[in-house]
């Protein structure tokens, strides 16, 4: 079961999934439809039935979908020291803008250790898809990949990671905890994870911490 925003016609302009914020792309075949004749209320969010347009549950939703400012992700990449030619592992990548950030502002990845991108939902990884394609030139693409799939199945991704990134609700970096505790053992310092927004509540107080001006904080561990 999804929610609809409409506009004053009735006509649905976006989708959240139920009990969530979570809105999701609608796709083509049915933007500015009113469905079989539904009509909404105006600007109101309403219940409908609709056939299923998404390939996840949500209790494998660790977070919904915002987009990070381009200001938190360079402070994030920023904060966790990125090297050119390191390499990052965006846990929920959302549009894949973290990544672009780090292959066309850091230099970060190589062909041989892309940076990459893990999302859950198949029609924000599209949108990903058209990001890359869009700000990435053709010399860089081979630094960068996205999976459609679960972060909680990327463990061979974080274990061969320099940095990771999480911006995610704080249920859903304790759902992590477990696979980036085997993943990313306490060992010599040189591996980072930032964590926008919420910390790591499972470790130590993190390394650092950055309050952005907006009063949101960014926390980095080393591992
Ligand atoms: C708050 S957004 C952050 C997007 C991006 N990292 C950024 O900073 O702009 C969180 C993203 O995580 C995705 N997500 C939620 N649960 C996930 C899971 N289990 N595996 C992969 N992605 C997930 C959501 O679909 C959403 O796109």
């Amino acid at each position: 079961m999804f929610r609809a925003i409409v506009d004053d016609d009735g006509r649905v302009m976006k989708m959240s999934a139920q009990d969530t914020d979570c809105t999701v792309p609608i796709p083509d075949s049915m933007l500015g439809t009113n469905f079989d004749g539904w009509r909404f209320r105006d600007g109101s969010w309403v219940e409908v039935p609709l056939p299923p347009i998404s390939n996840f549950s949500l209790d494998d939703l660790l977070s919904p979908y915002e987009g990070s400012d381009n200001s938190v992700i360079h402070a994030m990449l920023s904060l966790a020291r990125l090297e050119p030619g390191e390499n990052i592992i965006d846990l929920g990548s959302g549009d894949g803008r973290v990544l672009v950030a780090a292959v066309n502002d850091f230099n970060a990845g190589t062909p041989a250790r892309p940076c990459i991108g893990w999302e859950l939902q198949n029609q924000i990884y599209q949108l990903a898809e058209t990001t890359l394609n869009e700000k990435l030139t053709e010399d860089v693409k081979n630094r960068v990949r996205i999976v459609c799939g679960n972060a909680l199945d990327a463990i061979d991704d974080v274990k061969n990671a320099d940095v990771v990134t999480l911006f995610l609700m704080p249920y859903g970096i304790d759902k992590l905890v477990p696979m980036l505790n085997s993943a990313m053992p306490v060992h010599d310092n040189k591996r980072r994870l930032v964590s926008y927004m919420y910390p790591v509540f499972a470790w130590e107080p993190a390394e650092e911490t950055m309050t952005l001006e907006n009063g949101t904080r960014l926390f980095m561990y080393r591992r």
